[in-house]
């Protein structure tokens, strides 16, 4: 039992006046295995974080060669990492397990939506069919460097086209599967994709996605792509364009089983993700294999105490990094056996997810805030129903935790025996960062408690000095770390620019994220300050919808804010201001929330469109999103001396009331 303290305080008047605040300490049983079991972890690794770091390249993966130099910051902040060394990310994930009893290991335990469509696939198997699929890639003359864009729902096909990737050395860029084909087709142009790896089309609550006819569209104004691989999951009759478009077990007809893995530097590309960011255009953050395999490796191993019995299941769906990294290159590198789910989590009950725990014995569970509280609000009944006692250890990822979605969590899933690692991070930064480590962390709920040994992560006022405890701030990392990304593909002035400008004459990574620290040196992460949203726990730029909304004949100009939603965590809302001859209609609001979704996806629809005359701007001419914010919020506007009409402002507060 995880002991509370804290809340047993006696003297009522006393609780009162004091703040109080629950601790969680980690278990006993759970610290005595825990690959972690000592607190001086933290200790070593400051007394030298270069050391500490080397230790773990050197003793936690392989080298084809082993590297000279652990860091290279002649060139900040392109930072590069363990020089010289020799890796293949893909030996790590599958070599290295086939030469040894784990050979026959469940490597991937999938489950379809339809309850009978199961797999369990070894660590050999996979190897094998990594080893084929990666020579039908070479045979249709992807080398090297080259870019290839996997388009594809959550198939074990989808874990086997990255690796085949990254073996052959071919840079992979995933599209999440719930991207429109506009949103695919900027990010196959933006990385000159060779290749498109996609499938039929999958299940998502009892429907189909027909994700080829999407990739068809794409295409239309594609012209890098040269060849596209279809994975037949559902049997679907989809166009099939000649010489362009093979059938994935066509393509690899008479193909070798086996392959050895290209040899390459630990510098060298592993792979492209496409993630939101302030301006229009989507950021291609770029990981390499070394750094990323050390740091992806260990956090899995230490934060969620993998180990050979578990069954490892993180929901996230791999088109996004938490899926990257911890549902594909960490847990495999470790030779973890992990689930994987294709399906919507209340299909076709609200118990399913619960369901799949109990059947296959899961043991450590990592999911996204977002969606307990959704299973928060359909009631206990529906995990009661289920046998949950397999469960050892809970994560989360995305967004804040509210301690009550925490607390239900901790009581509800994890039968008040699970510690809860609350793990923040981001695309760019590869792997997790603020974390508790299970075995040593007192918990806190609703903080991510502490950076992770080696990391420093600072919360910094404007000027760039420290803010005092309990003071809010930026949260900036102030030193570099093996799975940082390395640039933004093809724009290395606006990686510069997006991340390592935000303090004068400091050169230090900025998230994008506020936080405080408290006076134990626990980290409470506030949320983006900037003009990102977060919906669900996926990232969308404000930006990007705006340009979406303006790029419709209707709108002359669009701002787009996030409103606090309960379960959601935020959701978009756009003011918009019609163009001359245009009126506004419910109809018009309809057809641009369909807009949106066409353009860029389901999660980005606006919740709601706000027709305006005017936007509240600044003398220079910039929205004032500040002032949206707020009037949505029902909130004080604060300093309005540099708004440059206020009648804008009355006008958006009457037409919201009216809205309400
Ligand atoms: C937010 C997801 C609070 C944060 C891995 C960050 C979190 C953004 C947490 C990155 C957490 C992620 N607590 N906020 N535990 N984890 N975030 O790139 O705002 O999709 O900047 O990576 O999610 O989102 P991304």
């Amino acid at each position: 039992m995880i002991k509370r303290r804290g809340l047993m305080k006696k003297d009522k008047s006393i609780e009162s006046l004091l703040k109080v605040e629950e601790v969680y300490e980690p278990p006993k049983e759970f610290r005595e295995k825990a690959w972690v079991k000592d607190e001086s972890i933290y200790e070593k690794a400051e007394k030298d974080w270069i050391a500490f770091w080397d230790e773990i390249a050197r003793t936690e993966v392989e080298w084809f060669e082993p590297y000279k130099k652990v860091l290279d910051d002649s060139n900040a902040p392109f930072y590069k990492w363990f020089i010289g060394g020799k890796i293949n990310i893909t030996h790590n994930c599958l070599d290295r397990h086939v030469k040894t009893w784990r050979k026959n290991k469940a490597a991937i335990i999938w489950q379809g939506e339809p309850e009978n469509d199961k797999r369990v696939i070894t660590y050999y198997e996979l190897y094998r069919r990594v080893c084929r699929f990666a020579n039908a890639l070479k045979n249709l003359g992807v080398r090297k460097g080259d870019r290839v864009t996997i388009y594809m729902g959550m198939v074990p096909e989808l874990v086997v086209a990255m690796l085949a990737c990254a073996r052959i050395g071919a840079i992979h860029s995933v599209v999440f599967g719930g991207f429109s084909s506009m949103a695919l087709r900027d990010r196959i142009n933006d990385a000159k994709a060779k290749v498109v790896i996609t499938m039929d089309g999958f299940y998502r609550r009892g429907k189909i996605v027909e994700t080829k006819k999407i990739v068809d569209e794409a295409l239309e104004d594609a012209p890098s792509v040269e060849h596209v691989i279809v994975y037949d999951r559902l049997g679907l009759d989809v166009n099939m364009v000649e010489d362009r478009d093979f059938w994935w077990d066509d393509v690899q007809y008479g193909s070798s089983w086996k392959c050895e893995p290209e040899v390459m530097d630990s510098e060298d590309p592993l792979f492209i993700l496409y993630t939101s960011g302030t301006t229009g255009k989507p950021k291609g953050v770029l990981h390499v294999h070394g750094g990323y395999n050390v740091g992806t490796h260990i956090t899995t191993k230490w934060i969620f105490d993998i180990k050979d019995d578990d069954i490892y299941w993180c929901t996230a769906d791999i088109g996004w990094i938490t899926g990257h990294s911890y549902v594909v290159y960490g847990p495999l590198s470790n030779g973890a056996t992990v689930l994987m789910y294709e399906g919507a989590p209340d299909y076709p009950k609200p118990d399913r997810w619960w369901s799949i725990i109990e059947y296959y014995g899961v043991t450590v569970f990592y999911t996204a805030p977002t969606a307990i509280r959704y299973f928060m609000r359909l009631g206990e009944e529906w995990p009661k129903k289920h046998d949950l006692s397999s469960l050892r250890l809970l994560g989360t990822v995305g967004e804040p935790i509210n301690p009550e979605a925490w607390k239900w969590y901790y009581r509800v899933i994890g039968g008040e025996r699970c510690p809860i690692v609350d793990t923040w991070w981001q695309t760019e930064t590869g792997m997790i960062m603020i974390t508790p480590l299970p075995g040593v962390t007192k918990l806190k709920p609703g903080s991510a408690t502490k950076p992770f040994p080696g990391i420093k992560a600072e919360v910094w006022d404007d000027e760039g000095n420290p803010c005092p405890p309990n003071v809010g701030g930026k949260l900036v990392i102030t030193r570099p770390w093996p799975s940082m990304l390395r640039t933004l593909w093809g724009d290395p002035d606006r990686y510069i620019k997006t991340y390592w400008s935000a303090f004068e004459g400091k050169l230090v990574y900025f998230t994008g994220d506020g936080a405080k620290i408290d006076e134990d040196g626990y980290f409470w992460i506030m949320g983006r300050i900037d003009d990102v949203l977060n919906v669900s726990g996926h990232r969308l730029g404000t930006m990007e919808l705006e340009s979406v909304l303006v790029a419709h004949k209707a709108v002359s100009e669009a701002a787009v804010i996030g409103k606090p939603h309960d379960i959601k965590g935020e959701v978009p809302v756009a003011f918009v201001v019609l163009k001359d001859g245009y009126e506004p209609s419910v109809e018009l609001k309809r057809e641009l929330r369909e807009w949106v979704r066409k353009k860029i996806g389901p999660i980005a629809t606006p919740e709601e469109i706000i027709f305006v005359t005017k936007l509240p701007k600044t003398r220079s001419g910039k929205i004032m999103r500040r002032l949206l914010r707020a009037v949505l919020a029902g909130q004080p506007l604060g300093d309005v001396t540099t708004l440059e009409d206020e009648k804008a402002l009355e006008e958006i507060k009457k037409s919201y009331e009216e809205l309400k």
